[in-house]
């Protein structure tokens, strides 16, 4: 795909989602040539988006070979070059760490299953090394050493703010002419054989091709003309965050299903809870001391103090990844991210500008 921005078309797409999906193919298909209206029933970024640890880590998340893991390695490999792109579009300093990650294990036990992952990981493509308990010791010197076994490292994990890059994302776009509607929830889209109907609370429009990327939301509203899209769920997680004078964690760290991360600014997150409940919105304190005692488990230092932030976020999730084309060359999907949403957003978003620009032919 063609990296210029060509002709002004005459044609046109609506994206439903103002999230980092959402924006990273708005942001795309601008890029090619589209003229592009974002329909967000809220705040950009305000969701999962604002939520996310930020971890871009197919080693954390990826398990053997897969057509999902291909993807998040390439998407992985587009970060620095998007992170780059949306600094110098925007203006905006975006905290990006290419600092690997630790996997922790507390026993021999804990230690033979990080090196059967990582050999499974290692067959698609995911690097990472065994190290020792010594080693762990010296080069992070405040986690706990009672019992500590050994671990695992995973040189080309990296994390980002996705606050910070969300933010610059969204200026980026209003900078290549992408229309963003906030507070403007879409209550229906007609897909006909020539064009894509979009009614919304702040007016309707007539478009080349709507794309649907709205997180744990997407299949929300009713879409005519074409089989029912598949369903989007979402999956609640607890984060919490400590304010730190130091930097004490400087990659990512994860035992068990515990991760922790620090920003630049001082904050060390650690995530996640994983609840089926609907969009309930409740910090809930006993979810919250779990996760507490989790961290402190792998750093003492934080048994000492309470978390500074506590917040929750929907992961979109659906019964497998989403990003095709739906019945329809005037329909695209683009969500089912799960917990793997910040890390694919940059192949997300050139994927489905790809896809439109072949089906539609422009761009
Ligand atoms: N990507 C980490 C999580 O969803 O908790």
């Amino acid at each position: 795909m063609s990296r210029a921005v060509s002709r002004l078309p005459k044609t046109s797409i609506a994206v439903m989602g103002g999230g980092l999906i959402g924006m990273s193919v708005a942001w795309e298909l601008a890029r090619a040539g589209w003229r592009v209206a974002v329909y967000e029933k809220n705040l950009v970024g305000g969701e999962a988006s604002w939520a996310g640890a930020g971890m871009l880590s197919p080693g954390g998340e990826m398990e053997g070979p897969s057509p999902l893991a291909s993807l998040a390695l390439q998407s992985r490999e587009l970060y620095r070059p998007f992170v780059q792109e949306l600094e110098e579009a925007s203006g905006l300093a975006i905290d990006y760490q290419e600092c690997g990650a630790l996997d922790l294990a507390y026993s021999p036990s804990e230690l033979q299953v990080l090196a059967a992952r990582g050999a499974e990981q290692q067959a698609g493509g995911i690097v990472s090394k065994a190290v020792s308990a010594e080693h762990i010791l010296a080069f992070w010197p405040r986690l706990r050493r009672e019992g500590l076994a050994g671990g695992r490292f995973y040189p080309n994990d990296a994390i980002v703010n996705p606050r910070e890059l969300m933010i610059a994302l969204a200026a980026a776009c209003r900078k290549r002419d992408v229309t963003v509607r906030q507070n403007c929830a879409v209550t229906r889209v007609r897909v006909l054989e020539t064009a894509v109907e979009v009614e919304a609370a702040c007016g309707s429009g007539s478009y080349d091709a709507v794309v649907i990327a709205a997180g744990a939301w997407s299949s929300e509203v009713a879409i005519e003309g074409v089989p029912r899209i598949p369903e989007a769920e979402p999956v609640k997680g607890h984060l919490i965050g400590y304010q730190q004078p130091e930097q004490t964690c400087t990659t990512i760290v994860r035992h068990g299903r515990t991760y922790l991360l620090q920003r630049a600014s001082g904050l060390l997150i650690a995530g996640a809870s994983v609840e089926h409940v609907g969009f309930d919105r409740q910090v809930r304190r006993e979810v919250v001391a779990e996760l507490a005692q989790e961290a402190a488990f792998v750093f003492p230092h934080l048994g000492e103090t309470t978390p500074s932030e506590t917040w929750i976020g929907f992961r979109p999730g659906s019964d497998a990844l989403h990003i095709e084309a739906w019945h329809s060359k005037r329909l695209h999907l683009a969500y089912g991210h799960y917990r793997n949403g910040i890390l694919l957003a940059p192949a997300t978003g050139q994927r489905v500008a790809a896809e439109i620009s072949a089906n539609l032919g422009a761009g």
